[in-house]
């Protein structure tokens, strides 16, 4: 399962490449209405939004690229998806696709632009939403903020079908609160002791201090398919011994692949640059996992009550 280096790729897995959502489409949300006095809603009204939150506890694992790639397939396949990149200190889902944004969440939030200027259309017409710079940090919003925002979310949630979450390194509260506020969170974890250990941790901390009942697992730089799915045993198995309320998922594995490399070098993701190569393949069975799943049956994961709950919380840079 381990790639070469790059030669041309053989199989090519044709991505469907659609305008999924046109960003026209998100104009009538205009600027954040500050300084509203409304609350921030009270029982969010159902949706059909998909929330999944990409995390792993240690940093460099390949949270981005796996949540970059998964966006743009999941937006092949037709899927409406929209990719939140949570990192709020270091952002760079935008930079591992060669975009630049000109504003970010931070710039909606001081009343310096509306959020059509915010969201960036990425390739396969995945929609973007550049991370607060890390100037300016979600706890320090202050109440009217917060209604505009959750407010800004909740108008175009019916347009989307999946909103990923590509969130920070560690266990800090925010990374913890992107996780529970999102309907599913997927650890991506690597064969070395410590991407486990911080890994089990991670699930420790979500299962315990947070509720959160089930975790997705996805394999990264593994070298067989046969690794990944060891890693996933090795760690479910230490799971159902000491935390016990929580039970893990395999999403799958991504080989460790110089092709995805030569595609982040290149600043594309590597579902569209080198669709052939192993990672681009893994990544793609991946996203048809995850764009069958069904629509959410209870609020947990529907964007308003998603942004509500980060807002509340606070989610520090
Ligand atoms: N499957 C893979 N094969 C080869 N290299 C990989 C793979 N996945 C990730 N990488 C490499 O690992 C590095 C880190 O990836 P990435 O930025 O996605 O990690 P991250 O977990 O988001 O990091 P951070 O914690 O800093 O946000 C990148 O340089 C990328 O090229
Ligand atoms: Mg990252």
């Amino acid at each position: 399962m381990t790639c070469a280096a790059p030669t041309p790729p053989i199989s090519c897995f044709a991505l469907k490449i659609s305008a999924a959502m046109p960003i026209s489409r998100l104009s009538r949300s205009t600027s954040m209405q500050l300084p509203e006095p409304n609350p921030i809603p009270a029982a969010p009204r159902p949706g059909s939004v998909r929330t999944l939150a990409v995390t792993g506890g240690k940093g460099g694992i390949g949270k981005t690229n796996v949540s970059v790639n998964l966006g743009v397939a999941l937006a092949g396949l037709g899927k409406r998806t929209m990719l939140f990149d949570a990192d709020l200190g270091l952002a760079n889902a935008d930079v591992l696709l060669g975009l630049s944004p000109l504003h970010t969440l931070a710039d909606l939030v001081a009343g310096r632009c509306g959020f059509p200027d915010v969201v960036i259309e990425g390739p396969a017409g995945l929609l973007i939403v550049p991370a607060a710079s890390g100037r300016r940090h979600m706890a320090e919003l202050q109440p009217a903020e917060h209604t505009g925002l959750v407010n800004v979310f909740s108008e175009f949630e019916h347009d989307l079908d999946m909103l990923l979450v590509d969130t920070a390194a560690g266990i800090t509260d925010s990374v913890l609160t992107f996780c529970q506020a999102a309907q599913d969170a997927a650890v991506v974890v690597c064969d070395e002791p410590a991407s486990i250990t911080d890994a089990y941790a991670l699930i420790k901390v979500l299962a315990r201090e947070r509720g959160v009942d089930r975790v997705q697992i996805i394999a990264n730089m593994v070298r067989s398919a046969h690794e990944g799915r060891a890693l996933y045993d090795k760690l479910s198995r230490v799971c159902e011994r000491f935390i016990g309320d929580v039970s893990l998922n395999y999403l799958g594995a991504v080989p460790h692949c110089e092709w995805l490399r030569a595609a982040v070098q290149r600043q594309q993701a590597v579902v569209q640059a080198f669709p052939g190569s192993p990672s681009a393949r893994a990544l793609v069975e991946i996203a048809q996992r995850v764009g069958r799943w069904q629509s959410p049956a209870a609020p947990r994961g529907h964007v308003e009550f998603f942004v509500e709950r980060m807002i509340r919380q606070g989610a520090p840079a």
